[in-house]
C-alpha cells in the first residue's frame, strides 16, 4: 500500500510545511523544522558549498520525498558559484509525494528557479538544463540503488533520509547501506540525520569512519561518513563522537538490520534484528542509558 496523494500540509517550528506518512505513520521532517533540517542536517555537513567550487557537483539523493534536500542543496551550491555544474539521482519510491509537494504549493516562498526545478522532477522525473542534469528514480530504493551503482555514478554528496529505523528498517540495513557506500566517491560525505547505534554501525561496517553532526532543534545529532583519510574531511576530529555515542556502539542497539537479498520486508528485518539481540552478549542499551540518563 502507498499513501494516496491526499496529503495534508503541516507546518514545522521553522514556518515551513511538511506531510505526514500514514503509511509509515511517521512525518517526512522532524516538526523542529523541515527546512532547516535540509540545510544543517544534509546540504551544509556533506560540504556541497565546498565541492561547488570546483565546478561540478554530483548528489545522490536517498529517499527524495518532498524534494527539500535537493532544493536546499541547489540553493547553497549555486549561491557559492553559479555556473556549478549539478548532477542529481534522487530515489524515490512513492511519485505521489513530490507531486503532492507541487500540487499543495509546499515550496511557494522558495526562488521560482527552484519550485521550476522541483515540478519538473515530480511530474517528468527528469530535468536537463545547461547547469543541472537531475532524474527521480521511481520505486524501491532496494532496486533503483543497483541501477545507480551499475551506472557508475560517485557522488560527491550524499543524502540518506528514509523514514527511521523502526518505520522503514529496510533502507537502514547493513546491505543496503552497503550499497549506498558503493555510490560514495572516494573522499566524498554521506550525511543522514539519524545517530542510531544500529545505522551507525551499518556505515562502518561498510568501511566509512562517522562523526557526530551538531544537534539541530532536536536534542539528537546527526551522522556523517566519509572514506577514511587525512586532512580536512578527517571528521573524526571536526566531528567527534561524544563518550556517551562511543559507548552506545557497544551496547545491543548496534546490532545492525540485516536484509541478505534485499528484498524482506519490515517485520521480517525486524523480528531477525530482535533475535540477534537476544541472544547477544553486548551490553543491554538499557544499561547505558541508565548510565547516561542525566546527561542525555
Ligand atoms: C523522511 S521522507 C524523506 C523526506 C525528503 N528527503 C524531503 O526532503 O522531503 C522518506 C521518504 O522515503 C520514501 N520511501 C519509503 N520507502 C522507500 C523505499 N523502499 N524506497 C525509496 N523510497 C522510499 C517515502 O515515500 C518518503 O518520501
Amino acid at each position: 500500500m502507498l499513501d494516496t496523494d491526499n496529503f495534508t500540509p503541516q507546518q514545522t517550528q521553522d514556518g515551513s510545511l511538511t506531510f505526514f506518512s500514514q503509511d509509515f505513520n511517521q512525518a517526512f521532517h522532524s516538526h523542529y523544522g523541515a527546512k532547516q533540517e535540509s540545510y544543517l542536517k544534509f546540504a551544509l555537513p556533506t560540504q556541497v558549498q565546498t565541492v561547488a567550487k570546483k565546478g561540478i557537483v554530483r548528489i545522490l539523493d536517498v529517499c527524495y520525498g518532498l524534494g527539500y534536500n535537493t532544493a536546499a542543496a541547489l540553493e547553497v551550491i549555486w549561491q557559492e558559484n553559479s555556473a556549478c555544474i549539478v548532477e542529481i539521482i534522487g530515489l524515490e519510491l512513492n511519485p505521489e509525494v513530490p507531486k503532492a509537494a507541487i500540487n499543495q504549493n509546499i515550496f511557494h516562498d522558495w526562488d521560482d528557479q527552484y519550485r521550476k526545478i522541483l515540478t519538473e522532477l515530480a511530474f517528468k522525473h527528469y530535468l536537463q538544463t545547461n547547469r543541472l542534469q537531475a532524474k527521480l528514480l521511481i520505486g524501491d530504493a532496494r532496486k533503483s540503488i543497483q541501477e545507480v551503482r551499475k551506472s557508475g555514478f560517485q557522488a560527491d554528496a550524499i543524502f540518506l533520509d528514509p523514514f527511521s529505523p523502526p518505520q522503514c528498517p529496510q533502507l537502514w540495513t547493513m546491505e543496503f547501506i552497503r550499497q549506498v557506500v558503493f555510490c560514495l566517491h572516494q573522499d566524498a560525505l554521506l550525511a543522514t540525520y539519524s545517530c542510531a547505534a544500529a545505522v551507525r554501525t551499518a556505515l562502518l561496517s561498510a568501511g566509512l569512519i562517522i562523526g557526530s553532526t551538531t544537534p539541530v532543534g532536536r536534542r539528537t545529532p546527526g551522522t556523517i561518513a566519509v572514506y577514511p583519510q587525512d586532512g580536512e574531511k578527517n571528521i573524526t576530529e571536526i566531528y567527534p563522537l561524544s563518550l556517551t555515542e562511543t559507548e552506545h556502539l557497544q551496547t545491543r542497539a548496534a546490532i545492525p538490520y540485516r536484509d541478505p537479498e534485499l528484498n524482506d520486508n519490515t517485520d521480517v528485518i525486524i523480528n531477525r534484528r530482535q533475535e540477534e539481540q537476544q541472544a547477544s552478549s553486548l551490553e543491554p542499551t538499557s544499561l547505558w542509558r541508565k548510565r547516561w540518563d542525566s546527561l542525555i
